[in-house]
């Protein structure tokens, strides 16, 4: 009768973990960033969430934030390390914190078009790169583009003696800061999300951005001049912590990776499209003029820029720099 009992006992036990293991919350990864949905990120975040949704129904839920409405960039990253947050994607300028080697990326006219920063990026020291921050918890995925930046400004900028005295916003990166400044400018750091309210007000004179941001924030609305500048990127790294992306069960993360790096050719895609259509958008509404630099005219922003390498070469390091100006070639 006891060894009846003691069976009964644990088949119950049995059909209790399977039903509980059936009916277990999915995992829920929770993705927040700062842009608008219809740019290179915000379509790369939704279509990783619906990839998700389709290979992982019932067992992992992604959940995207857009538009900094949960965090901003300024506390995005803090959220991060918190578990408040497990995705993020900032722009490589943001991780200035936690690691001075992905201040490569802000070198001014380091990098002369997107194709050579994919070399740089697939290449040995990029890929080295996304571990760079793993003694403080954060883990790099993957890159994702978005575009080159480009000089918004009240003014016309031509030269850099224009851009000399006037006020630029810029992402939080001593690089950026030492790049206007070369120029005699005041670079301001300030989030994202306060952009276009300084823009309007004109608290501040201009800001650099992709033109995807400058169109999908509608500072081409408020900002009479663009000039097409070219010099610097803004691409970004999708971070998770070390800890929740180890924390995957091993027959689940390989599935998120693949979503990931699908959603990833998706948002570059989208990043090479936006980055003309936008453009082509802001000409059209004639709201914004677009400013295009003769040869001699850039080569005085390349001048004037180029002491901004030194200053940073031990930073970033010295074969970092070396590979990224290779993969120029
Ligand atoms: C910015 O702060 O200007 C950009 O990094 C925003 C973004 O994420 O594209």
């Amino acid at each position: 009768m006891l060894k009846v009992k003691t069976i009964l006992a644990f088949a119950l036990v049995a059909v209790f973990l399977c039903a509980a293991s059936a009916f277990a919350a999915p995992i829920v990864i929770k993705y927040s960033h700062v842009v608008a949905e219809d740019t290179p990120k915000g379509i790369q975040a939704n279509k990783f969430r619906d990839l998700v949704a389709e290979r992982l129904a019932g067992k992992v839920v992604v959940e995207v934030y857009p538009n900094s409405q949960l965090f901003g960039d300024g506390k995005e990253l803090e959220a991060l390390l918190l578990g408040d947050v497990h995705l993020l994607a900032p722009a490589l300028s943001k991780f200035q914190k936690y690691t001075p080697l992905l201040q490569i990326y802000d070198l001014p006219f380091l990098f002369k078009d997107m194709a050579a920063i994919d070399r740089f990026q697939q290449g040995p020291n990029g890929r080295a790169l996304l571990t760079s921050m793993k003694d403080k918890g954060i883990i790099g995925l993957e890159y994702l583009h978005n575009g080159m930046k480009q000089i918004s400004a009240n003014d016309p900028i031509r030269v850099p003696a224009d851009a000399a005295n006037k006020k630029f916003r810029i992402m939080t990166s001593d690089v950026l800061a030492a790049q206007f400044e070369a120029v005699d400018a005041m670079p301001l750091k300030k989030p994202f999300a306060e952009v276009f309210t300084l823009l309007q007000t004109k608290a501040i004179d201009g800001q650099e951005n992709s033109w995807s941001n400058i169109y999908s924030q509608k500072y081409y609305e408020v900002q009479p001049y663009i000039t097409e500048t070219n010099h610097g990127i803004l691409d970004y790294l999708v971070v998770s912590t070390t800890e929740f992306w180890e924390s995957l069960p091993a027959d689940i993360r390989p599935v998120i990776e693949e979503c990931l790096k699908e959603s990833i050719a998706v948002g570059n895609e989208a990043a090479a499209k936006k980055d003309l259509e936008d453009k082509q958008k802001i000409i059209d509404s004639k709201r914004s003029e677009i400013i295009t630099l003769t040869e001699a005219e850039r080569g005085q922003w390349v001048e004037a820029m180029k002491p901004v390498w030194k200053k940073f070469e031990d930073a970033v390091g010295k074969e970092n720099l070396e590979a990224a100006i290779a993969s120029n070639k």
